[in-house]
């Protein structure tokens, strides 16, 4: 595909084959255009993974971040269960979320919390509210293991941001979409994979969504 774009002209052009579709620059269309380059070139330099909330490094889109806080918001949920812990920005980032709200805590799920990363978890001023769980997010203990956080009545939503294979999404879906209570979500963090396997390190194994 080739992209140009004319900004004295006002004016966005997409050839891709034999078609040429002109687009005004300053439209709907060229911004989604615009976008979906945008998320390719960063995920390619790794943009997602120059942040940090509270402290810790988080690996996240601050656009995801901001939308996935107006889901919490809405839902005000009692339990986050978060699978792909890393180094536990994302937990803080939620936890911080829970305490301004003054509900909720948060269960964080990774097959590896590597020493360093569970010491500042737990050393930080939110960990009250956060809950570590070292395992697969699909082993079947692990599974057992969260389960049995939650309370009977609670409102649960869950976030599955670990590995990012189709047959690991699905087989997640399958053990905790139980836990989800009606009107609150179970978040694939998966929707811009099928957009990224083809940049210089993007992996075709995580194109395909679960
Ligand atoms: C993208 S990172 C998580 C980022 C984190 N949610 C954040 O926003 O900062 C993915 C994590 O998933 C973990 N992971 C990979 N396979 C897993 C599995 N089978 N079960 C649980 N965690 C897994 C990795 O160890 C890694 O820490």
């Amino acid at each position: 595909m080739r992209i140009t774009i004319d900004t004295k002209a006002k004016k966005m052009s997409r050839e891709e084959a034999d078609e040429r579709v002109e687009l005004p620059l300053y439209s709907k269309e060229a911004f989604e255009l615009l976008s979906q380059l945008w998320l390719k070139v960063g995920w390619n330099e790794k943009y997602p993974y120059t942040f940090s909330w509270l402290g810790r490094p988080i690996i996240q889109l601050p656009e995801d971040m901001i939308r996935t806080q107006e889901v919490l918001f809405r839902v005000k949920p009692d339990v986050i269960i978060e699978t792909g812990v890393a180094h536990g920005g994302s937990l803080i980032y939620y936890a911080s979320l829970c305490k301004v709200m003054e509900r909720g805590r948060v269960i964080g799920i990774d097959i590896e919390i590597r020493p360093h990363n569970r010491q500042a978890i737990e050393a930080h001023e939110l960990s009250r509210l956060i809950t570590l769980i070292e395992g697969s997010s699909t082993a079947p203990e692990v599974v057992e293991e969260a389960h049995s956080l939650v309370r009977p009545g609670e409102t649960v939503l869950i976030i599955l941001d670990s590995n990012h294979t189709k047959q690991h999404v699905a087989a997640e879906l399958e053990a905790y979409s139980d836990l989800v209570t009606p009107g609150s979500y179970i978040v694939a963090t998966d929707g811009s994979m099928k957009d990224l396997y083809d940049v210089p390190r993007g992996r075709r194994e995580v194109a395909a969504r679960a």
